[in-house]
């Protein structure tokens, strides 16, 4: 198929390219750069540098053989979105560009504004671009289980079906986010739903958990194709953040109680999902729902996993509660449906003790790359 990845020097959407390459299909990314900017303005730079997207997609095909195109312009100016997919008409857009850090969207008015803003106009505008350019297309969407929060209820796959006074109907299930980020992804899914009803788009919403891991089948042992590897606060998803620290000798940083569960994945099993949503798309006037994620566990769970694994390997890990800087339930209810993408064939990828020493051994090559300063700046919520 021709998949357009909106997006793709992310975390995500880097490996997203070259996977569906790989597994035959024509690919296109589109990206602005502004996570590499954002990073730079916030002085939160990666673990190490990524080579451009042009030096990337040439040493992708000078090994595999396959060519990724490129796209490098803002999805938030229309000219640039008409003219993308004038040159090249997909059969499925991947959406991950957007501004995906809850920490971030939560620093002050012009970083919550600017999220706000740069989310949902590149939601709207990949809508519009559909609807005029390839209306058949199937739109896969990056959504966020943090959609959800913690309800004192089970989580469904996105929809709930509710009987009230006697009258039944079905609905969205109940969102409600921990931060601005969050709730630009829920604003997305009403944008999303809105126009699944009035043009009878084929949209599915991967709600997915905090990914970990930057090893991929196509990056294995070729270390300038890795994705960005983020250990700071803002842009470092948890996992992640605990082996840089445990790598550091710096206290892994609880916040409050650490009893804070969610559903957690491989980056090699997002790889599978988005695949395997792809492969099977939504019907027309259609918006699927999938939760992605293939384990759950609360901050401390992770915190002593990493700590087992660290100190089996020499390192002495030590794990240090601090005051928690969000608003968010320490010790909560969580039991969130994931069925959908197993029935559709997912393999998961589980954080065993191997996983983590593999992290830890990657993390440990780039020791002396580790800035201590940018791992706890205390971003409040309040
Ligand atoms: N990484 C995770 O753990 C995780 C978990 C749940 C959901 N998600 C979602 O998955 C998606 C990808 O996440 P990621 O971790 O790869 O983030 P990322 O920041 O690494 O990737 C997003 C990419 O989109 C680009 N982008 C943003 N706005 C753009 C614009 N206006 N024009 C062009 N390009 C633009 C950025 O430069 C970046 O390269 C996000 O939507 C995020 O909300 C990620």
């Amino acid at each position: 198929m021709r998949v357009l990845i909106l997006g793709g020097d992310g975390y995500l959407g880097w490996p997203t390219a070259m996977n569906l390459t790989a597994k035959g299909h024509e690919v296109a990314v589109v990206d602005n750069y502004l996570r590499r900017r954002v990073c730079r303005e916030e002085n939160v730079e990666p673990l190490f540098e990524v080579p451009n997207l042009h030096e990337r997609a040439n040493l992708w095909q000078s090994v595999s053989g396959h060519e990724i195109r490129l796209f490098l312009g803002d999805l938030c100016e229309w000219d640039f979105v008409e003219e993308v997919f004038r040159k090249f008409t997909p059969e499925a857009i991947v959406h991950y560009a957007e501004q995906p850090a809850a920490p971030y969207s939560m620093l002050n008015r012009r970083a919550a504004k600017f999220t706000l803003d740069n989310n949902l106009d590149v939601t709207i505008n990949t809508i519009f671009a559909v609807k005029e350019f390839c209306p058949d297309a199937h739109i896969v969407k990056l959504g966020t289980m943090g959609e959800y929060g913690t309800p004192n209820i089970d989580i469904e796959e996105g929809w709930i079906d509710v009987e009230h006074k006697g009258r039944k109907q079905r609905f969205l299930y109940p969102r409600q986010a921990g931060s601005l980020y969050h709730t630009t992804k829920i604003m997305d899914t009403d944008l999303l739903w809105f126009y699944v009803r009035m043009w009878g788009l084929r949209v599915t919403d991967l709600m997915q958990g905090p990914v970990y891991g930057l090893e991929t089948d196509e990056n294995e042992g070729r270390e300038k194709l890795s994705p960005f590897f983020n250990y700071d606060e803002i842009f470092g998803t948890v996992i992640n953040r605990f082996a840089v620290q445990a790598v550091a000798g710096y206290p892994l940083t609880v916040y409050g109680k650490g009893g804070q569960t969610r559903g957690y994945l491989n980056i090699k099993d997002t790889l599978q999902c988005v695949r395997l949503s792809i492969e099977n798309p939504a019907k027309a006037g259609e918006l699927r729902v999938f939760n992605q994620f293939v384990e759950t566990f609360s901050v401390n769970d992770l915190a002593e996993k990493v700590q087992q694994v660290g100190n089996s390997l020499g390192l002495r890990v030590r794990i240090k509660p601090i005051e928690n800087p969000r608003i968010e339930a320490e010790d909560h209810y969580y039991n969130p449906v994931h069925t959908g993408l197993l029935e559709l064939g997912l393999k998961p990828h589980y954080l065993t003790q191997d996983v983590i020493a593999k992290m830890l051994e990657t993390v440990l090559r780039y020791r002396s790359c580790i800035r201590e300063d940018a791992i706890f700046r205390g971003v409040r919520w309040r």
